[in-house]
């Protein structure tokens, strides 16, 4: 067997599809379109519309070599010399056009033929009563009947998740040798040691699985296969590991090189060289397919795998940020043909450079805080790390929780999840994020139904605000229902709509529905499933029903004001580059009638001046009153007109291009105006850190930007007018007004103090003693903490072990402080306890120092009370 690289293996997978006649897509993004998928985990993922039936494909065979990621077993990530969270799966798939009688002979003839795999060490698998694949393996291949291994469902039936496309596969069986074996007697294929190498899964998709398990055929058989490359080449390249692949091995070695640890001599390191190798490739091409790093969702998968990385990055020595360091090496194996990591490589840098610098801070006091705690625990013959701690871990040190059950787990012990999720739960308050998930699975499933019946909505809102269409089903309370009445708030669902569905940031259209007997306010527009549109309507008066014929009319004064917003966030996307740079990237947006959010990229703030060159080239686009140019072409032939892309198209082929010529270009679905002077004017309102090197802008377009300017406008006028002056000179008279009320209170406050101090000698004068300390205590009236300390300060001035407590009401309402001198803190004097129990009586509480605490309280009534009992509260506390 000729020996190759990763890089050749992926090539010549790719060219084998194409000469049988499949068309070769670049990968898909990691992120899929598809709402049931955190990420892309398969080739077939992109696919899954064509396998269902609800889009047609543009053609009947693809081939792909697809990023992939799988976070279902990080922890073991590293631990093996086979697990991933990132990896390319090279796959060929038939939308209902060749099945099984073609899928395994080019399977084979590729390991054979192409690669030169040895005939005598293949195994196939098979689904139990898959006798049609045995058959091929038989005849059509000539594989022997004992190297045709039957196995149950938990090896040989595939689906991408508990419900969807699935059907019985049939997976290639490589025989490394007994040196790889684990070496029990029954060592064979379906052991999961590594020496009988599952290399190749063929699926033969053919049915679709419900939420209640039911399986039912899909319209047509479909073919899909994944061979990781990863695996393809260990084998080729007769290594031990993925890891010693060229696609690995120079990661591998600049880790090594950053941390002397070398590869090989101790599995500690080793598995740390593993984790940060596998996990950097995941984070840059995270990142540079639009994840940023986040507390959910995708974002915390990258948070948690990057601060796993740097943690490791720990155990081997590093103990400063170092991942960006083996970015060189990354885009030098990848970069061919991975363009995004070169075309986003500076966001990669900033993204993991923030975050890891971040991370930096708190991981040490984290470690050694959760160390101590397990070596207590440990040494108290116990296993459970409490999840208070875990949660302190999370909320205060960034330690995801995984990563805390992971260094636990290390040293035998297992962490309270659920006392974690009660805290996270109290922090949290409300837990209706947690409901509202828990409500769409009952509504997927009566969506699904109606997508079987309908299988798409049309749009044909680019064109049109009005159309007649057809109900095609109503929802009450997610149920469907033949009708509807008046006063009914329902989700209708029409074969056509020129309502825009909430897509890409911009909001869904209002407006009304009417048919011969009812009409119909539509107070939303979004998409369920993808692909059907639903209105949220109220019916005002008459009744509806399934089949009836409508009018569909959007609000059209409201969507202008959108689209007007919708060509803004392009606008100034656009300036936001020219002024701030090409590392600027949209990480999401907003686009309402009333305002416009954009959040970008940037690790800097944004000067004043910048600002201020922002909004001009924006409105200086505006005032060119350019012809918005809106047209479909190939990927492409976009992507060299130089359009912005936010995530990646779906299909790869067909995208929406808006264009503004001579300025910008973006890939968009959304609505726009007809020529940049339809905005008006555009006004940024705020500019603001959202953290993790994002910035957000929010800004106004057209009629929103004018009452803007207006109430400002009055407002400035009615400032002016109370102070009596010019509005021209309203900042000035601020300032001054405000230095002369500060200097005022410095008077005010110097006034009291000398009143307060007065006193002193009557408090002195009043002293009690306790043991050997010296109480004194005073009542004061509206003097502020500050004051009182120094009325403090005084006092202690004169005496020695002595204790303070003075006590000030303003507005109802009680202040304490309590000081004591080194003296009476060596005697065991404590400021702080003393106080809590003291502003107890006064209904309320605080603390602080040995030396020095403060407290406030409700009930002002009492303060004489709580002052007299300071002697008896410390006698207590010096008691106990
Ligand atoms: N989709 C199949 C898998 O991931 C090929 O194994």
């Amino acid at each position: 067997m000729k020996k190759r690289s990763g890089k050749e293996l992926r090539e010549l997978f790719l060219s084998y599809f194409e000469q049988k006649g499949h068309k070769r897509y670049p990968s898909f993004s990691l992120i899929p379109d598809d709402p049931s998928l955190l990420f892309t985990i398969a080739g077939m993922v992109p696919f899954k519309p064509y396998f269902l039936g609800l889009k047609k494909p543009e053609v009947l065979r693809a081939t792909t070599s697809q990023k992939c990621l799988r976070t279902s077993d990080i922890e073991n990530v590293g631990r093996t010399s086979r697990h991933h969270t990132f990896f390319e799966m090279l796959g060929n798939f038939s939308f209902g056009d060749y099945f099984k009688e073609k899928a395994i002979p080019w399977a084979w003839e590729f390991l054979t033929e192409v690669i030169g795999l040895s005939p005598e060490r293949l195994y196939a698998t098979i689904y139990l009563d898959d006798d049609e694949a045995f058959e091929i393996w038989r005849t059509a291949v000539g594989l022997p009947k004992d190297r045709i291994v039957r196995m149950g469902e938990e090896d040989n039936f595939w689906a991408a998740g508990p419900v969807g496309p699935c059907g019985p596969c049939s997976e290639l069986i490589y025989d490394q040798g007994p040196a790889f074996s684990c070496g029990k007697p029954d060592c064979f294929v379906g052991c999961d040691c590594d020496r009988y190498l599952e290399v190749w899964n063929l699926v033969f998709m053919q049915y679709n699985r419900d939420e209640e398990g039911n399986l039912t055929p899909l319209p047509k058989k479909n073919i899909d296969t994944g061979l990781g490359l990863e695996r393809l080449a260990s084998i080729v390249q007769g290594v031990r590991s993925d890891f010693e692949t060229d696609l690995f091995m120079p990661l591998i070695n600049k880790i090594s090189s950053l941390s002397g640890a070398r590869y090989l001599v101790n599995k500690q390191y080793d598995t740390a060289m593993r984790v940060i190798v596998d996990h950097i490739r995941a984070l840059a091409f995270m990142i540079a397919d639009g994840v940023l790093p986040s507390n959910e969702g995708r974002g915390y998968v990258l948070r948690r795998l990057l601060r796993r990385a740097s943690r490791y990055g720990r155990l081997l020595g590093l103990d400063r940020p170092f991942l960006i360091d083996l970015l060189p090496e990354l885009i030098e194996t990848m970069a061919d043909p991975y363009k995004e990591l070169v075309e986003y490589r500076s966001t990669i840098e900033s993204v993991i450079s923030v975050e890891e610098k971040r991370f930096s801070r708190t991981l040490d006091q984290g470690s050694t805080l959760l160390e101590e705690e397990i070596s207590k625990i440990t040494k108290e013959d116990g296993v459970i790390l409490p999840g208070e701690t875990a949660f302190v871990l999370y909320d205060t040190y960034g330690f995801p929780l995984e990563l805390t059950e992971e260094i636990c787990q290390e040293h035998g012990l297992k962490v309270d999840r659920e006392g974690f999720i009660k805290c996270m739960e109290h922090q949290r308050k409300t837990a209706r994020a947690a409901s509202k998930q828990l409500s769409s699975a009952t509504e997927t499933e009566t969506y699904s139904s109606i997508a079987a019946k309908l299988g798409y909505t049309e749009f044909v809102g680019y064109q049109t605000s009005e159309a007649s269409a057809k109900v095609v089903a109503i929802l009450k309370e997610s149920q469907e229902t033949p009708e509807a009445h008046e006063g009914e708030e329902i989700e209708l669902f029409l074969d056509k709509t020129p309502f825009y569905a909430e897509k890409g940031g911009q909001v869904g259209d209002k407006g009304w529905i009417e048919s011969a007997t009812a009409k119909l306010e539509v107070l939303d527009t979004y998409y369920v499933l993808d692909t059907l549109i639903a209105h949220k309507a109220i019916v005002k008066s008459g009744y509806i029903a399934v089949n009836d014929e409508v009018e569909a009319k959007v609000d059209t004064s409201r969507r202008n004001a959108i689209r007007r917003h919708h060509t803004s966030t392009h606008i100034i996307h656009e300036a936001l580059v020219r002024v701030l740079g090409s590392h600027v990237r949209q990480a999401g947006s907003y686009v309402s009638p009333d305002y416009l959010r954009f959040d970008f990229t940037h690790f800097d703030f944004i000067s004043r001046e910048e600002l201020v060159e922002i909004e001009r080239i924006a409105n200086e686009i505006i005032q060119m009153n350019i012809k918005v140019n809106v047209f479909e072409t190939t990927m492409d032939k976009a992507k060299k007109i130089g359009a912005k892309a936010f995530f990646e198209e779906k299909y790869g082929e067909i995208v929406r291009v808006v264009q503004i010529p001579g300025y910008c270009a973006e890939l968009c679905g959304g609505l726009h105006v007809n020529a940049t002077g339809d905005i008006g004017v555009i006004k940024i309102v705020r500019d603001e850190n959202i953290g993790s090197g994002l910035r957000r802008i929010t800004a106004l377009a057209g009629m929103s930007a004018v009452l803007h300017y207006q109430e400002l406008h009055f407002l400035t006028e009615d400032l002016a007018a109370t102070a009596g002056i010019e509005t021209k000179y309203l900042k000035e008279k601020f300032t001054s007004t405000l230095k002369e009320l500060k200097d005022i209170k410095t008077e005010l406050n110097k006034t009291k103090l000398k009143l307060a101090l007065s006193q002193c000698e009557k408090i002195t004068s009043q002293r009690q003693i306790v043991g050997d300390v010296t109480i004194l205590v005073g009542k004061f009236d509206d003097l502020e903490a500050e004051t009182l300390r120094e009325v403090g300060d005084h006092l202690k001035k004169g005496f020695k072990k002595v204790l303070i407590v003075l006590g000030s009401v303003s507005d109802e309402k009680v202040l304490l402080v309590a000081m004591a001198d080194d003296e009476a803190v060596k005697e065991g004097i404590h400021a702080g306890k003393l106080i809590n129990k003291v502003a107890a009586i006064v209904d309320g509480g605080g603390g602080g120092r040995p030396n020095i605490a403060q407290a406030g309280g409700k009930d002002a009534s009492k303060l004489e009370e709580a002052l007299n009992s300071v002697p008896r509260i410390l006698q207590e506390m010096m008691e106990a």
